[in-house]
């Protein structure tokens, strides 16, 4: 039987000081419906018309490009027009030199993330008509240039690495015959919001830390760490190995809760919180009377 009551219809409920300020959801589904419609004028306003982009140019293999510069396109818009769409036009009609990466266009494979507009952005998942033109799309910052907007995502990979990205068993047997692994589905809620990750690299070029730090593990890779380490399955000596990884002197501390990570993230992933909660972990770990 539950031990819960009902409150009474006329009971007020009591004034919760972390909910000051929220909307109730009838007001939140009111606001989501007026940046739609929002979004739907900004769209009428630019039927007909052109986009102007200004887009970051540098190739060191070819002479008139060695010096970096912005090159200038309008472009036709087109309703649902994204970040994206809008330099595969400018590339397919006017300059088949312009260089960058993409692929699903749905925001899964994680390689069109640009800075746009000051801010790192994946290009599919950005309406161009929510920006303010000209719109400004550079290669994502504090990483090398290998030509236009394609950066050298080598560091951010090697980072990945460093964490050992993948599932360990220390009760595993040590035979061919593997058996399925199940998680509680609580444990799965627990990290469901950590495995969201597509290897942008968008976080980690907005992270001040990682910036002045090259040996800082970055936020996507703690994160990924975080994915593995809150794993049940793995069983506490493997978290015990993963947490010593992330102990060291440019892992975790080196994080100054900044948010900058999480604000970028276009997975919605809260990497400040999963890097606190492992510094929590690492803390319990190193006290002996916890
Ligand atoms: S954590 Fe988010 S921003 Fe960072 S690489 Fe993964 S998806 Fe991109
Ligand atoms: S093209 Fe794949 S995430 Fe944008």
């Amino acid at each position: 039987m539950s031990t819960q009551q009902a409150e009474p219809e006329s009971q007020e409920a009591p004034e919760d000081p972390e909910m000051k300020g929220a909307e109730s959801p009838a007001a939140e589904e009111q606001k989501g419906g007026g940046m739609v419609e929002e979004h739907a004028e900004k769209e009428a306003e630019l039927e007909g018309e052109t986009v102007h982009i200004k887009v970051f140019r540098y190739d060191p293999e070819v002479a008139d490009k060695q010096e970096p510069r912005f090159d200038d396109f309008h472009v036709p818009f087109t309703k649902g027009m994204t970040v994206l769409d809008s330099v595969m036009y400018a590339r397919d009609e006017y300059d088949s030199s312009l260089t960058f990466r993409h692929s699903c266009r749905q925001a899964v494979c994680g390689s069109d993330a640009f800075f746009v507009n000051g801010k790192q952005r994946l290009g599919c998942k950005t309406q161009i008509s929510d920006l303010e033109q000209p719109v400004r799309i550079e290669p994502l910052p504090h990483q090398e240039v290998v030509k236009d907007l394609v950066v050298d995502m080598d560091h951010f990979y090697d980072q990945m690495h460093a964490v050992e990205p993948y599932f360990q068993d220390e009760d595993t047997p040590e035979t061919d015959a593997l058996e399925e692994q199940r998680q509680s589905p609580e444990n799965r809620e627990k990290i469901k919001m950590s495995s969201r990750c597509i290897w942008c690299g968008a976080c980690m070029s907005s992270c001040n830390i990682a910036a002045g730090d090259n040996e800082y593990l970055g936020p996507a890779a703690i994160n990924k760490a975080y994915k593995f380490a809150m794993d049940d399955r793995e069983g506490e000596e493997i978290k015990e190995h993963r947490l010593r990884i992330l102990e060291q002197e440019h892992g975790v501390w080196r994080c100054q809760t900044q948010f900058s990570c999480t604000e970028v993230c276009p997975k919605d992933i809260p990497l400040t919180e999963h890097i606190q909660e492992l510094k929590r972990e690492a803390v319990k770990k190193n006290l002996k009377f916890w």
